[in-house]
C-alpha cells in the first residue's frame, strides 16, 4: 500500500495494556528480596511469564528453578504470581525453606473458592488450561473434587457424582468469550450448575481483552507483545482475530517483528500482555515509526487504579531492616 511507503501509517495502542497489579507486585517482591537479603534469591518457576523479566532478574541474582526440590535446604524461595498447591508448600516446609509468597491475591481468591466448595463436597469444574502453573496450583487445593475443562468441546467428557452439586471456577487469564461458551455448555448438561461468588477471570485480563476488541476492527495487523507461555498474551491474539483484526502476531520483543507483515497495512494495532514491561512496547512503537507508521494514537477503554501490598512477611522484614 501507499501508506507504509509514504510513511502515513497509524499505530493504535491499546490501553490498558501491560503490567497488571499482580505482576507488578510479584516483580517487586523479587527485587525487594534481592535488595534485602542479597543474591541468590531462589524463585520457583518463572516469577511471571515473560522472558525479558526473568532474564533481567537473573542478572540481578535471582535463580529460577522448576521445582522446590532444587532449592538448597534452608535457603529462601519466592513462589511465583501463578500460585502453588499445598503440596508445594509442604515440600518447602519439609526442606526448611524461607518462603516469600508472590501469588497474585486474585489467584489466591480462586484457591479459597476451591477449598470452600470442596469442603461442601461439590464437584468443581475448573475451566482452564491443563499444565498451566496456575491450574496446577488451584487443582492441588482439592484434587479429589476438581476436574479441569479446557474448552467447550471437553464439556462432553465431564462426569459428576451429583448434578445438583456442581460449581465452576476458572483460571484468571482466560478468554472471556470462550469461557462463557464453556460455561453455557456446562449449564446445558447440568442446569443446576452454580457460579463462583465473583468473576475469576481477573479485571486485568478482562480490561485488556476489551481494549483489544475496540481497536481490532480498525487494525490491518495486530501486534501483541508477550511470551509464548503467557496465557493472557496468547488470549489477546485470539481475541484480536475474533474481533476483526486482519492478522495478529505475538512477539516477545521488537527484533522478532518482520517487515513483510506490514506491507500494504495502514493501521497497526498494538497491545501487550499483563506480564510485559512497557519498555518492550516502546521498542515496538519505535520500530514501527521507523518503517512508515509515524502516528501513535492511544485508545483507552478503562483506567486501572488497583494495586496490591507486598507480602506481609517481606514488608515486616523490610521495616525491621530500616
Ligand atoms: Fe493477578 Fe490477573 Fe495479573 S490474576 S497476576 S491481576 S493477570
Amino acid at each position: 500500500g501507499h501508506s507504509s511507503a509514504a510513511g502515513t501509517g497509524t499505530i493504535l495502542v491499546a490501553a490498558p495494556r501491560g503490567y497488571c497489579a499482580g505482576v507488578d507486585r510479584a516483580v517487586d517482591v523479587v527485587e525487594k528480596a534481592l535488595d534485602l537479603y542479597g543474591p541468590p534469591v531462589y524463585v520457583r518457576k518463572e516469577i511471571v511469564h515473560n522472558k525479558y523479566v526473568v532474564e533481567s532478574l537473573s542478572r540481578r541474582g535471582a535463580i529460577f528453578v522448576q521445582d522446590t526440590e532444587q532449592v538448597p535446604e534452608g535457603a529462601r524461595v519466592v513462589f511465583s504470581a501463578h500460585g502453588v498447591s499445598p503440596q508445594v508448600r509442604a515440600v518447602a516446609q519439609a526442606r526448611n525453606l524461607a518462603t516469600i509468597d508472590a501469588t497474585c491475591p486474585l489467584v489466591t481468591k480462586v484457591h479459597r473458592e476451591a477449598v470452600r466448595f470442596a469442603k461442601e463436597d461439590y464437584d468443581i469444574i475448573l475451566v482452564g488450561h491443563e499444565g498451566h502453573e496456575e491450574v496446577e496450583g488451584t487443582f492441588g487445593e482439592a484434587p479429589e473434587h476438581i476436574q479441569v475443562v479446557g474448552s467447550p468441546e471437553e464439556v462432553d467428557d465431564v462426569v459428576v457424582r451429583d448434578p445438583s452439586r456442581v460449581v465452576w471456577v476458572s483460571q484468571t487469564t482466560l478468554s472471556v468469550d470462550e469461557t462463557r461458551e464453556t460455561v453455557d455448555r456446562l449449564r446445558e448438561r447440568f442446569p443446576l450448575l452454580e457460579d463462583p461468588p465473583s468473576d475469576d477471570i481477573c479485571y486485568a485480563t478482562q480490561n485488556r481483552q476489551v481494549a483489544v476488541k475496540t481497536i481490532a476492527p480498525r487494525a490491518d495487523v495486530m501486534i501483541v507483545v508477550g511470551s509464548a507461555n503467557s496465557s493472557n498474551s496468547v488470549r489477546l491474539v485470539e481475541v484480536a482475530l475474533e474481533s476483526g483484526a486482519g492478522v495478529a502476531h505475538r512477539v516477545d520483543k521488537a527484533d522478532e517483528l518482520d517487515p513483510v507483515w506490514f506491507q500494504g497495512a495502514s493501521t497497526v494495532g498494538l497491545t501487550s500482555g499483563a506480564s510485559v514491561p512497557e519498555v518492550l512496547v516502546r521498542d515496538v512503537v519505535e520500530w514501527l515509526q521507523a518503517r512508515g507508521f509515524p502516528t501513535v494514537e492511544e485508545v483507552r477503554t478503562e483506567t486501572e487504579t488497583i494495586t496490591f501490598a507486598l507480602p506481609r512477611n517481606l514488608r515486616a522484614q523490610m521495616a525491621a531492616s530500616g
